[in-house]
């Protein structure tokens, strides 16, 4: 079913997307960088699929003059801080995310001034305004080594995802303090249904996301970022996963590891909120569109821009 090839692919399309995309990205001298939570038609075009670490390397590391984001926007946003020379776009400006969302800088400010002996780490996921405010920036992937090389009585405060924050204390014995914030997409899973679903297929192993909640997470063989769950699926030898992340990234583990079963943690509700209603705004029609057009573009301050690159600079000094 993954097995598609992109010439196939492009007969399928009336306006044969896969060829003038491939067109324009000579022409722009463009990247396409796309998350593993993308369509699989964006995947597959893409010159670099990662999680939100290999994705902001990838941004500071190009030659391309236009970086084309297909992810979400605080993604974007991060490849504009590390690269502020070259042309960002996003396909659809629109395409934010909860977390990001519920921490709002000047509620934050208020929070961070009443704590002012504190360290903050700030997930990657969150605006450039938090970054700005943040003394050290983190990802899924380094959070916990992250955490680990701060001395042991400084205060931290970590911000904006409880859940990774309640991982990562758990996983370090810090005491930190949290900032409640949190995501839609991996908040619906339902551990009841993961249970069943353990009955059902015995041989599973359950693999998770650190966003997902405390419940979830106990039941989780395996916890990691969107590569590090493709890549442990692929040297484990179970055969069978239930994927408690948003499950695009499904692809990805289908295409390296085909012979293998990897079945969508399943939501509360018979909904289809375990898809990340902000990552799917982008299509295949606007990540033409933005690269014909050169719009909707990344921009930010000079200051904000500044104040934010300390800190994720710290973080990949950090996570090497
Ligand atoms: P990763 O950095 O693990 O890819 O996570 C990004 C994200 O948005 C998870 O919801
Ligand atoms: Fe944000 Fe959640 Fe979507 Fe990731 S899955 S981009 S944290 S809303």
């Amino acid at each position: 079913m993954f097995t598609t090839t992109l010439a196939q692919k492009s007969a399928t399309l009336p306006l044969d997307l896969f060829t003038v995309i491939e067109d324009l990205k000579h022409k722009l001298n463009a990247v396409i960088l796309a998350h593993y939570y993308q369509d699989p038609d964006i995947q597959d075009i893409a010159d670099f699929i990662g999680d939100s670490l290999q994705l902001a390397k990838a941004a500071a590391q190009t030659n391309a003059d236009v970086i084309v984001f297909a992810g979400v926007h605080f993604m974007a946003e991060t490849a504009k801080i590390l690269n502020p020379d070259k042309l960002v776009l996003l396909p659809d400006l629109n395409a934010g995310c909860s977390l990001a969302d519920s921490c709002p800088p000047d509620e934050f400010a208020a929070f961070k001034a009443a704590h002012p002996d504190h360290l903050v780490i700030s997930y990657i996921n969150c605006s450039a305004q938090i970054k700005a405010m943040s003394d050290i920036i983190c990802t899924s992937s380094n959070a916990v080594k992250i955490v680990q090389q701060i001395p042991k009585e400084q205060p931290i405060i970590f911000a904006p995802d409880k859940n990774l924050g309640r991982y990562v204390i758990q996983q370090t014995g810090r005491d930190m303090l949290l900032w409640k914030g949190s995501c839609i997409v991996h908040e619906t899973f339902s551990e009841k249904k993961i249970v069943q679903l353990q009955t059902i297929h015995a041989e599973a192993e359950v693999i998770a996301h650190p966003e997902c909640e405390t419940g979830v997470l106990r039941h989780a063989n395996y916890i990691g970022s969107t590569a590090a769950l493709l890549n442990y699926c692929q040297k484990s030898p179970a055969q069978a996963f239930i994927v408690a992340t948003e499950p695009g990234i499904i692809h990805q583990m289908q295409k390296l590891a085909p012979h293998k079963q990897f079945i969508p943690a399943p939501p509360e509700n018979n909904c289809k909120c375990n898809e990340c209603p902000f990552m799917h705004l982008n299509t295949l029609e606007k990540l033409h569109l933005t690269m014909k057009n050169l719009t909707p573009e990344i921009t930010m301050s000079e200051e904000i821009r500044v104040a934010a690159l300390s800190p994720i600079q710290r973080m990949l000094e950090m996570s090497i």
